[in-house]
């Protein structure tokens, strides 16, 4: 009898992943000046010990104005790469599990407050505040400070950083780049026609849309160790009517797949605040389906995928290739030895933890690979 699907190994590019369960990005706005402390190694050295098949660090900016937040993570100079390299030893130190971080830029949803401090807009003259870029100068919120919208040089600068830090982490010997695509920040913004109003070559028809996100991704794929995968985080539909939608995101995954994206990771929304989605298990899977069909590379489904059997499902019917987790595992930071549990699968464990495996689950932790 065959296993189960979600625990077959997967190779992307160069990469072998043991098992279909991604760890998705997830931002801790708990960095000082857009370095890692120690926070970032406890949360991802438990995610580490998770037995995943990979490890995505959250959205590190390319540049100090990228960040959401004065706390995010950066990967822009000498102390953010330093700081994150001491996070990377940390973790290699003691699990094997492959570590992707995903680049970013948040454009006009840069320069906000802490989510539990409320989250809201700082405007640039405040402490903590700064001016933020966009494609075009609207705010995400009616009473931000509009962005200013990027010119030629900006674009070529902002491509140029995510090149750079794309760099600083193959240096890291980071096992994959993700670009982050989604969520309304600064790619997600060129790509809609919501928050992308220009009327150059960079604005307009899709094509144009997508001409600086595809920019970016050739500048990144360039600057990444060949056979290491670069891959891209979108937004499946702005679920906003006159929005970006499914359909334009297949075109993206086509154009982005025939530039050599090693995947594509569908998730949704956060574009527009009118957005409403229809939130329920697996509720972007659909997308991610969709996208499956149209390209021949690896797709990543995410969003409240909480169960084993769905999870399986998902894989196992070739929705998507593989499933990302991101509340699921903060919440039970041991969900993949759970699912192996469930379904029959075996996960790597540290040597620390083998004796605590349940008798009827004898075979499921395995040691990790000698060294
Ligand atoms: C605390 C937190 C931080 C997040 N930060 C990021 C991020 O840095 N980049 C990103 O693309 N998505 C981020 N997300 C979205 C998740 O990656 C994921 O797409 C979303 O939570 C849906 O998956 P889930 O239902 O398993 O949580 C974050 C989500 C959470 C809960």
């Amino acid at each position: 009898m065959p296993g189960p699907r979600l625990f077959e190994p997967l190779t992307i590019d160069g990469l072998t992943l043991a098992n279909r369960i991604v760890i998705a990005p997830m931002c801790q706005y708990s960095a000082v000046d857009g370095c890692m402390t120690d926070w970032h190694l406890i949360h991802l050295g438990q995610l580490a010990l998770s037995g995943a098949g990979l490890l995505t660090i959250e959205a590190a900016a390319v540049v100090p104005e990228g960040r959401i937040t004065y706390a995010d993570v950066g990967l822009y100079d000498a102390a953010t790469q330093a700081a994150m390299g001491r996070t990377l030893d940390g973790i290699r130190r003691h699990s094997d599990m492959p570590v992707g971080v995903q680049l970013a830029h948040a454009g006009r949803k840069a320069s906000t407050d802490l989510p539990w401090h409320g989250g809201a807009t700082i405007a640039p003259s405040s402490p903590n505040g700064w001016q933020t870029v966009a494609p075009s100068p609207l705010g995400f919120g009616a009473d931000d400070t509009p962005p200013v919208a990027l010119d030629r040089d900006g674009l070529a600068a902002l491509r140029d950083a995510f090149a750079a830090a794309a760099k600083r982490a193959a240096e890291l010997e980071l096992d994959l780049v993700q670009l982050h695509g989604a969520h309304g920040y600064l790619l997600h913004q060129f790509l809609s026609p919501l928050s992308n109003r220009r009327d150059d070559a960079y604005g307009g028809s899709l094509e144009n849309r997508m001409r600086f996100p595809l920019e970016v991704f050739d500048a990144v794929r360039a600057a990444f160790p060949a056979g290491k995968p670069v891959t891209m985080r979108v937004s499946g539909t702005d679920w906003v009517e006159g929005g970006w939608t499914i359909d334009q995101t297949v075109a993206f995954a086509q154009a982005l797949a025939a530039r050599g994206c090693s995947a594509i990771h569908v998730s949704s929304g956060g574009l527009d605040a009118r957005q409403a989605i229809p939130v329920g298990p697996g509720y972007q899977v659909p997308l991610a389906r969709a996208v499956k069909q149209a390209v021949g590379i690896p797709v990543v489904a995410v969003g409240l995928i909480t169960e084993p059997d769905h999870a399986e499902a998902i894989v196992g019917t070739g929705d998507a290739d593989l499933v990302a987790v991101a509340r699921t595992i903060l919440y039970d930071p041991h969900w993949p030895w759970h699912a192996a549990a469930a379904l029959g699968g075996t996960v790597v464990a540290p040597n620390q933890y083998l004796r605590s495996q349940p008798r009827q689950y004898k075979d499921l932790l395995q040691p990790p690979r000698q060294r």
